[in-house]
């Protein structure tokens, strides 16, 4: 068994089985993934009882139970606890039950739904309900929380008292793959990766559409006066050093930003629209912001959703193509939807040729989805002018100044 293939110690008896992808390269066939994936599986050996927590992809199916039988038998296992269904976490299963079929699942009567729906089964099964159930497993217990909606509509956090440790499951989670052998953000920072980071892309991915639902469910944890001093979710790293500064983080993200930092995602043809670029960040620079922008021809749009969870103001460029929208950025406004982003200040701009709609529906589009539109779009036909710029400059200056004063933003 290599390095990477054996299981990790959280706590006694507690042990990380998931395993590392480094193969998908759209995560939910949606969000790249160049630095990989982790799915984190848990298994928890009490004395009288065992129980695995969530389970991994099908694709790492063997890595996943190769893990688990260097511990114990597979037929030993008494509960499997999904505290999600999504895939990520349940396509392994059905193989599991063949190798394991005493074990029974716990979950939500909704999560036992999807299941047969999923796998065509209906195994034996525990279904939580309410806040008030456990699971004694001899000198270990687990205990189910109600958390729907992190981010489907079955979701549950089991809690581990005898060692505080949560198991949030996508909640708190993190883009990139494990380092080999390390599992602990402690060990994971003092390799100088830059998990943050990761967990703020993977948040605008999977949950800023959800963060109502993350404020919901750290109020009742806290409310519940939880005391975690382990958080484990189902990817990337568990954290042991940091747990409230995570659980802060998370809170912060889902309740906006009033950091003084504005987005710039925009699409240009022939470089005409591109040429505002620079007056823009002239005029949010002298509101004293600071600004991020992202060229949708070029890179990927999550990179500009992931900067927008931390910037209070938006700015949406785009030319007119064929009397729409240039398609790129009309992609990323569909995500700017998708994902509930709202609650912020926008303006457009965009330079056009034969009809200049684009600018107009955007800024439609923008107010529908509950953006406070500033000014009007900017420049207008053809390359724009000194004197364009200088009104663009404007623009930005107008909306940087808006947005911070909005949003106290420091
Ligand atoms: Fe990691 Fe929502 O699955």
């Amino acid at each position: 068994m290599t390095n990477s293939n054996k299981p990790l110690p959280i706590c006694p008896d507690v042990h990380w089985v998931g395993a590392n992808d480094t193969e998908t390269p759209l995560f939910e066939g949606l969000w790249s993934i160049p630095e990989g994936v982790s799915y984190n599986s848990y298994l928890v050996r009490g004395s009288e009882k065992t129980a695995l927590i969530d389970s991994v992809h099908e694709k790492k199916a063997q890595e996943h139970f190769d893990k688990i039988s260097s511990l114990t038998d597979l037929s030993k296992i008494d509960y499997l606890i999904i505290n999600h269904m999504e895939p990520d976490h349940t396509s392994a299963i059905p193989q599991l039950l063949k190798k394991a079929p005493n074990t029974k699942l716990v979950f939500t009567p909704i999560a036992q739904v999807i299941f047969k729906k999923f796998y065509g089964t209906n195994p034996d099964a525990v279904l939580v309900k309410g806040d008030d159930m456990k699971l004694s497993l001899g000198n270990k217990t687990l205990k189910f929380l109600q958390t729907p909606w992190l981010h489907w509509p079955e979701t549950m956090t089991t809690y581990l008292p005898e060692d505080k440790i949560l198991f949030c499951c996508d909640t708190f989670g993190s883009f990139k793959k494990l380092p080999d052998g390390a599992i602990l953000e402690s060990d994971i920072y003092m390799n100088k990766q830059n998990i943050c980071e990761c967990s703020q892309k993977y948040f605008a991915s999977v949950f800023n559409g959800q963060r109502d639902w993350v404020l919901k469910a750290i109020e009742k944890f806290d409310a519940l006066k939880l005391e975690v001093e382990v958080l484990a979710p189902s990817h990337g790293p568990v954290y042991t050093a940091s747990v409230e500064q995570t659980l802060r983080q998370w809170a912060d993200w889902s309740k906006g930003s009033c950091k003084k930092t504005v987005v710039i995602a925009y699409g240009s043809m022939y470089g005409m629209t591109a040429k505002c670029l620079g007056a823009l960040e002239e005029g949010v620079k002298e509101a004293g912001g600071t600004v991020q922008a992202f060229n949708l021809s070029e890179v990927d749009p999550v990179d500009a959703l992931t900067a927008l969870v931390e910037a209070p103001a938006l700015i949406v460029g785009a030319p007119t193509y064929e009397h729409e929208v240039f398609p790129k950025v009309a992609d990323f406004v569909n995500l700017l939807r998708v994902k509930k982003f709202s609650n912020r200040c926008a303006t457009t701009f965009g330079s056009f040729s034969g009809s200049g709609e684009a600018t107009r529906k955007l800024s439609a589009e923008l107010t529908e989805l509950g953006f406070e539109v500033v000014g009007k779009p900017l420049p207008g036909y053809g390359s724009p002018t000194e004197a364009d710029l200088e009104k663009v400059k404007e623009l930005g200056k107008s909306l940087a100044e808006r947005t911070f004063s909005k949003y106290n933003a420091v």
